[in-house]
């Protein structure tokens, strides 16, 4: 007996608890009751914008077409932390609410990286915040991104953190999930040296364009399938992954990215329904995982479990088509993040998981099963 336990215990270990870190679109749903217990890090986003001098702003006013679903909000989750002392939370800034071309400009000027990281820290206060999170996308790559990024990147980041430092606010940095975006976007000494969090956005591999990618495929694919070569075979979490430590990125600042939300398209012909099929256009309506979910149960569509990629697509003789996440590509998502041995998980987001339990699977069935395996719990 004694001898067919114990090799147990060198096959599944005790691992700690990992954290997960949430994204909240402040416009997205309102939701009335915070998941609290699954997340342990919310970065709301849409809270912030950068102003024309090139400060960190929070203003109701100029967010007129959310301002309803505003209101109170960033109170709510202030009064929520500080009833949880283990919760914290960042502020997102999200460049392009605003002025696209930050923060080229910016990190081209030492006074500017100051006065912007001053805002950045009275806004912080002001609002009981315990950090920021820069969402650049991307350096280098975007188009209004200029061949400097890279290199003032790091600067920016050193003064930043050197103004944050002092109150112990924490520096979250959003980087790309796809290779060929992360070998060029990022100084990843400076990114290990000034960052305490770098959110992996392990999702949008696949983007479709009428004119040059008009296809279907996978929006977070684990690894590869085998009919994708050269950069395809480049698209999924574990390339993402197996890049960022190959550059550099130390793993206790690493945080493994999870979508909870889909990717809808139109096939050409229902016909023709496998990954890379060809389609006439995107359906950005159907991003939220219970608008999905009850296609996936319907019977009039089929859903099917791509064995390489680890993640489910469904598609119907409407020519629906579509990319999601279920609670099994949940799992094998989050016994490869655990293998690799990451700080934590991260998830975006919050809203586009069925909050109120309309799959019948109880509320935010997708955020529950990250946390639970982040908890170590079967
Ligand atoms: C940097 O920005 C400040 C404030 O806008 C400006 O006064 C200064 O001339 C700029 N410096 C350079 C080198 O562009
Ligand atoms: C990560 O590891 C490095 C090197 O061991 C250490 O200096 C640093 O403090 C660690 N950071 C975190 C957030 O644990």
């Amino acid at each position: 007996m004694f001898l067919l336990i114990f090799p147990l215990f060198f096959l599944f270990p005790l691992v700690n608890s990992i954290p997960v870190v949430c994204y909240y679109i402040l416009n997205q749903p309102d939701i009335k009751e915070l998941p609290n217990n699954l997340c342990e890090t919310i970065i709301l986003i849409n809270s912030a914008h950068i102003s024309e001098n090139g400060k960190l702003e929070y203003r109701e006013e100029d967010l007129d077409e959310f301002s309803h679903a505003f209101k109170g909000k960033i109170e709510f989750f202030v009064s929520i932390t500080s009833s949880n002392p283990s919760f914290s939370f960042l502020v997102s800034s999200c460049p392009g609410v605003r002025m696209s071309a930050f923060p080229s400009f910016q990190t081209s000027n030492t006074t500017l990286m100051h006065e912007f990281s001053k805002s950045v820290n009275s806004m912080l206060s002001k609002y009981s915040f315990n950090g920021i999170d820069i969402d650049w996308e991307f350096p280098v790559w975007s188009r209004d991104a200029k061949k400097t990024d890279r290199a003032q990147f790091g600067p920016f980041l050193r003064i930043l953190k050197s103004h944050l430092q002092p109150s112990g606010q924490k520096l979250s940095v959003a980087v790309s999930g796809p290779p060929t975006i992360s070998r060029v976007a990022y100084d990843v000494d400076a990114l290990a040296k000034y960052a305490d969090m770098v959110q992996i956005m392990n999702y949008d591999f696949h983007v479709f364009n009428k004119l040059t990618n008009p296809l279907v495929g996978f929006n977070a694919p684990l690894h590869p399938m085998r009919v994708e070569i050269s950069v395809l075979g480049e698209m999924n979490s574990e390339a993402s992954m197996t890049t960022w430590f190959d550059l550099g990125l130390p793993k206790n600042i690493s945080y493994f990215g999870i979508p909870t939300y889909a990717r809808a398209y139109q096939l050409l012909t229902h016909y023709l329904h496998k990954p890379y099929s060809p389609a006439t256009r995107s359906r950005p309506e159907l991003t939220n995982y219970p608008d999905v979910c009850i296609f996936a149960d319907s019977g009039y569509y089929t859903s099917v479990w791509n064995h390489n990629a680890q993640a489910p697509y469904l598609y119907g003789k409407d020519g629906l088509w579509v990319s999601y996440e279920n609670e099994r590509s949940m799992l094998a998502k989050m016994a490869f993040a655990r293998k690799l041995g990451v700080a934590g998980v991260m998830v975006y987001s919050i809203g586009s998981d069925d909050f109120e339990g309309k799959c019948g699977f109880g509320r935010y069935p997708l955020l529950s099963k990250i946390a639970k395996l982040a908890k170590d719990e079967r």
